[in-house]
């Protein structure tokens, strides 16, 4: 209770910080001045942040890094989830199972959820995703394994990603989910934001290795990223102030799971990061093709600048391997950091797919072309799309932070799962 009290304090601390209320939040969104209220907490920090970074203090992320610290709660079992922590191939997961004893032979669903936070922040032990992970296993009768990844700036792409492909790919062993009594053939892979993105990219990756035997039945994408190529989509310019997630904190988290080389970050802000390597990819993220009419009349399509030598300053002058893993030009033209950077036979492999997408939302555009990239390809999509939502709703199902469209989105995403996994 310690915590919350302390973020509670903050929030209050925020709240008198009246010139950050003035945010011009849109008059449609429920609930707008407890989002203004939220929000103001969110930019204080993010202000903080910036000013111990310059101080030479505590990096940028480090600082942010706090709520993750505030909401951590320590997951304990309960009448109706047995909740153990576990190291799948040596990662951390919290692995909830349902105690309701399973009759005869009787198998369960299983859902491996990866938590949001830009690859930067967050934890599956943070009290709002230890309620999503209970909520999963007693709703489903679900066997739900919280993949407590490692994060950038420590650990930059593809760390992260690959912790979570050695969990899945230990998970789906045979003889691994018939210790936990899971289904083979009912196996989800989940996650929202950062971790929409990587549960997007292990999908792919699975598809693609013909030795793997159980795959995945379901993937469902919570306001997923989906790409780094273009930061300019009309739902980047639309929403660029919006809370939870201005566009220059999404630049920011894009840029660290890179690297920690800031020219990356700036370049990005300008969507001049671009190399000749990334910029074949350009045409896989062309919204101009992609979205609907709605969405694009407004804005005008131009092919992002593409310059020598972008994204390739980390790299200069250490021709060392691990600079090498980490030149940005190579990873911005990795579909396991983009999505949506494969072609078309890639994607009609893949599972039945969910995606959520919010319209205050930078990464809306994200979404949205994924799905329509997936359909026509073939794959079968249920696109939810919240006109009146806002990125990481799903993350305020929490007192004092709980929002009704949290509970709303949470309850149709289960209702979703218990129908088609
Ligand atoms: C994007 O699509 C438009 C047509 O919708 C086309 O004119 C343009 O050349 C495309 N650009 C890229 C980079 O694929
Ligand atoms: C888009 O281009 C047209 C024609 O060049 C121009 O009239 C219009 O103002 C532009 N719109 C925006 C939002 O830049």
């Amino acid at each position: 209770m310690r915590v919350k009290g302390v973020l509670l304090f903050l929030l209050a601390l925020g709240s008198f910080s009246a010139y950050y209320i003035y945010e011009p939040i849109p008059e449609e969104i429920e609930e707008r001045w407890k989002l203004m209220l939220t929000n103001s907490f969110f930019r204080s920090l993010s202000h903080l942040a910036d000013l111990s970074e310059l101080l030479g203090l505590k990096d940028y992320m480090g600082v942010m890094y706090i709520i993750t610290v505030a909401e951590r709660v320590v997951p304990l079992s309960d009448e109706q989830v047995l909740v153990t922590e576990r190291r799948f191939d040596g990662v951390e997961v919290v692995l909830y199972q349902p105690s309701r004893r399973a009759a005869d032979a009787e198998l369960r669903r299983a859902v491996i959820y990866l938590h949001g936070g830009g690859w930067c922040l967050g934890s599956s032990r943070m009290s709002p995703y230890d309620l999503l992970a209970r909520q999963l296993a007693t709703e489903l009768n679900a066997v739900v394994l919280s993949v407590e990844y490692r994060l950038a700036p420590a650990h930059h792409f593809p760390v992260p990603y690959e912790d979570v492909y050695r969990v899945v790919k230990h998970f789906l062993q045979r003889g691994v989910l018939a210790q936990y009594s899971v289904d083979p053939g009912r196996i989800a892979v989940s996650g929202d934001s950062a971790g929409g993105n990587l549960a997007a990219a292990v999908s792919q990756q699975l598809q693609q290795e013909p030795v793997q035997q159980v795959q995945l039945k379901v993937q469902a994408l919570l306001y997923p990223v989906l790409q780094a190529l273009d930061l300019n989509t009309p739902s980047y310019q639309q929403n660029q102030n919006m809370p939870i997630l201005p566009r220059t904190l999404m630049v920011r988290f894009w840029s660290e799971y890179f690297t920690s080389d800031k020219s990356l970050f700036r370049a990005m802000m300008s969507n001049t990061h671009n190399s000749p390597e990334s910029a074949s990819l350009l045409k896989f993220v062309n919204w101009s093709a992609f979205l609907p009419e709605s969405y694009r009349v407004k804005y005008n399509y131009s092919t992002p600048a593409v310059l020598q030598g972008a994204g390739a300053a980390a790299a200069e002058g250490a021709p060392d391997s691990e600079a090498d893993q980490e030149r940005p030009s190579r990873s911005l033209a990795d579909p396991r950091a983009s999505p949506l950077l494969v072609p078309d036979a890639t994607l009609r492999t893949l599972p039945k797919a969910y995606v959520l997408t919010c319209e205050y939302d930078v990464l809306r555009d994200d979404g949205v072309m994924y799905v329509t990239r997936l359909r026509a390809a073939g794959v079968e999509v249920t696109h939810e799309h919240y006109e009146t939502g806002f990125h990481g709703a799903l993350m305020f199902n929490v007192w004092p932070t709980d929002f009704l469209i949290a509970r709303r989105m949470t309850d149709n995403y289960i209702r979703w799962l218990k129908d088609n996994l």
